[in-house]
């Protein structure tokens, strides 16, 4: 590994007379020359972002970012220096600090001046930068983390924050990056909602002054907003062109993005832990890391940004991104709480029957003092309820195992109902406040993670039940409430480390998981979409996107965890929601992480064949939609249709996918221009998916081109038909070279 490392010789004093804490700075240096500018590069293949630190000052700042460039000699006599790199407050910052401290002698103002920096290769796709700075005069010391990653063009940033000072400093806010833009102007798109109506994008914009977009939940944190942002420059965000900047935090808790503009018209970009009740009382030696921001930069508009980010989370953002997923089966939609042995075992000999590889056992199976027949009851008594199931889980393994399928099974183990042996138990492992009634949401309670007994035994529910049942080979880890109640009685007099500590104490519990079982799937489910970042998706394989199956409106959804979330980690089912044709319902769930929440019992012959037959085409198709380039083609947003794709990277397989939304009186519009393909191959088209029932040909004799072969100059330039007038009906197409 090739390391390059700096030192500055603007290096500060030891304490100034006046300071008011005796303790020794780390390291000292003497007083010399300033150097002149010294330029920090850090690239990815076509962004650069250029840093600087200031002769005059000593200062970091930020002096471009933007399309990589061949050179960077010009910066050093570029004099505009007003981009702090990582704002800091109380000495001569006017606008939003990055990071702001009490020293322990009670000074409330920080200023960081340069030390060092040092740039390591990881690999051939990624280098990481690391930015020391400190206090002049306080032992306090920033780290500033760059990872940039060569072939996807993003970037991942965090910051660490430590001090040696006599007492504990206390720090109020702690961003993991801060960026700047110089346009004319600013337009931010927001993915916000609610319980199955999550990801509804809104593109406004930008004024002078603060706009934020944050969660104060704590837990199923993103169920109101989801933390990403797309930033577009001067031009409203468009598909194909136009500067854009994609960030998401990666952080399970409480996030904040602060856009501010200033009095120039310039844009600072704040990212991380909404510092929102959470004043960190940091320890001497202590270190304070931040999650990482990830955030990438194009030229080529919005979905070029998306196919960045997919590229990243495939290969180092997602659990097992490369891998494959199974297709499943899960019984909360057709049974809820009320099923028995004998109702599983044929539920799972539907999963054999329909070729899905797991059937994933829901909500309901555990349980006994206080039964979990309803959602009033039992959370937290994690023993299989006697029952409904006599045998235990392990018979269902075994019944499984007999049928050559997997078993899954859903927890939720952050949680408790007050009707349960655990909440009789331990009262103390729950977070309420003193004097105050409980307030309750779906009847449940957050136990106190940042306990260690409770992280143990959080820990033991899950790693207890695969030790008993070793065949298990799925879990869905569910999180139904928010956080309110703001008390632990571990943390005592450090409440405001709650938000934080949870989030953290989460990750430690799931580091101890997934050092036991390092590639077990897991799916990533918060009472829908409420917990969706790429800090949980280290330890997720895949994410539930809503409880929200209704077709049409999945396909806006689905649509806005795109910008963000690559197909193979958004987990879209096929169930009863919605009026629509079987056909169309299961077009939806293909674009992505395909599986069946129904009752298979209840379809017709036709409808069996039908869904056997797509789920044999998926499993042919699957890795090019889990790893291919995704092209959003017609946005539901502006059309009353919606079209995508995707290509695998040799470009000799894509998939099209195309839903008629509504029409009006004489509207045709079926004709999708392609994109990604090579232009000088000829490519196949055959329909697959196709059934009377909500195709979009019915009764357009000649209208579809299965069979048909095209250059990939024709299917980009001119197009082909790939819907009709009739409003609900679908088509895919399987595209080979
Ligand atoms: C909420 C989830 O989103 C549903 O899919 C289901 O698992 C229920 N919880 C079960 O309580």
């Amino acid at each position: 590994m090739k390391k390059l490392v700096y030192l500055s010789t603007i290096f500060f004093l030891a304490l100034s007379a006046n300071a008011q804490d005796p303790v020794s700075p780390p390291q000292t240096g003497q007083r010399v020359q300033p150097d002149p500018d010294r330029i920090i590069t850090i690239e990815t293949g076509n962004t650069s972002l250029v840093l600087k630190v200031s002769s005059r000052d000593g200062r970091l700042y930020q002096s471009y970012f933007g399309p990589r460039l061949g050179s960077t000699d010009s910066f050093s006599q570029q004099r505009n220096e007003s981009h702090l790199a990582y704002a800091t407050f109380g000495t001569d910052n006017l606008f939003e600090p990055a990071v702001r401290a009490l020293h322990n002698d009670g000074n409330p103002s920080l200023e960081l001046t340069y030390l060092s920096h040092e740039t390591e290769s990881l690999g051939k796709d990624a280098t990481l930068t690391k930015i020391i700075m400190k206090d002049p005069q306080y032992p306090f010391e920033v780290t500033l983390f760059y990872k940039a990653f060569a072939a996807s063009d993003v970037f991942e940033q965090w910051t660490e924050i430590k001090h040696n000072e006599k007492k504990a400093v206390t720090i109020y806010n702690y961003a993991s990056s801060m960026l700047h833009f110089d346009a004319e102007k600013y337009w931010l798109t927001q993915f916000h909602g609610d319980w199955a109506e999550e990801m509804k994008a809104r593109e406004s914009e930008l004024t002078p002054g603060i706009k934020i977009l944050d969660s104060k939940l704590g837990t199923r944190a993103h169920m109101y907003q989801t933390p990403v942002f797309l930033l577009s420059l001067n031009e409203k965000a468009d598909e194909n062109t136009g500067q854009v900047l994609a960030g998401t935090l990666g952080w399970s808790g409480n996030f904040r993005f602060l856009f501010e503009i200033d009095e120039k018209n310039s844009l600072r970009v704040i990212s991380g832990i909404n510092p929102f009740a959470s004043e960190y009382f940091l320890q001497p030696d202590q270190v304070f890391r931040t999650p990482s921001m990830i955030y990438t930069f194009t030229c080529k508009g919005t979905g070029q940004v998306s196919r960045n980010l997919h590229r990243w989370a495939i290969n180092h953002g997602i659990l097992d991104g490369t891998g494959s997923r199974y297709t499943l089966l899960n019984n909360w939609e057709a049974t809820g709480f009320n099923f028995d042995e004998k109702k599983l075992t044929s539920v799972l000999d539907d999963t054999k029957k329909m070729g899905l590889d797991v059937f994933l056992l829901d909500d309901g199976w555990f349980a006994n003092k206080y039964p979990r027949n309803h959602d009033r009851a039992g959370l937290g008594d994690w023993q299989e309820n006697k029952a409904k199931l006599p045998n235990g889980l392990g018979y269902l393994v075994k019944e499984a195992d007999e049928r050559g399928v997997k078993f899954g099974i859903w927890i939720e183990p952050e949680m408790v109902n007050p009707k349960s042996e655990l909440y009789e138990t331990h009262p103390d492992w729950i977070l309420k406040l003193p004097n105050r009634p409980e307030h309750y949401f779906r009847n449940q309670l957050v136990l106190d993670l940042t306990n260690p007994k409770v992280q143990e035994f959080v820990y033991n529910v899950v790693d207890g039940m695969l030790t008993a049942n070793p065949g298990i080979a799925f879990i869905k880890w569910d999180c139904n409430r928010m956080m309110t109640n703001m008390y632990s009685t571990y943390l005592k007099d450090k409440q405001s480390h709650l938000y934080i500590d949870y989030v953290n104490s989460l990750y430690g519990v799931l580091d101890r998981l997934r050092a036991k079982y390092p590639s077990l799937p897991i799916m990533l489910c918060s009472g829908g979409g409420g917990r969706v970042d790429y800090g949980a998706l280290k330890y997720f394989t895949e994410f539930w996107a809503s409880d929200n199956t209704d077709p049409l409106e999945r396909i806006y959804m689905q649509w806005g965890y795109s910008y963000f979330f690559p197909a193979i980690s958004v987990c879209n089912h096929v169930t009863s929601w919605g009026k629509q044709s079987l056909k169309f319902r299961t077009d939806v769930a293909m674009m992505g992480k395909m599986g069946y929440d129904i009752e298979v019992s209840e379809m017709t012959e036709n409808e069996l064949k039908f869904s056997q037959d797509a789920i044999a085409n998926y499993n042919r198709i699957k890795d090019v939609i889990y790893k291919g380039d995704l092209y959003r083609l017609i946005s539901p947003y502006k059309e009353n249709r919606a079209a995508l794709m995707y290509v695998n990277q040799e470009k000799t397989k894509a998939i099209l996918f195309s839903y008629t939304l509504n029409t009006r009186y004489g509207e045709t519009i079926n004709r999708v221009r392609l994109q990604g393909l090579d232009p000088s191959g000829t490519y196949t088209i055959r329909e697959i998916n196709v059934s009377n029932e909500g195709r979009s040909f019915m009764g357009m004799r000649g209208m579809t081109e299965n069979g048909r072969s095209y250059t990939g100059d024709y299917l980009m330039n001119v197009g082909i038909n790939a819907g009709s007038g009739t409003p609900l009906t679908s088509v895919v197409y399987e595209i080979t070279k």
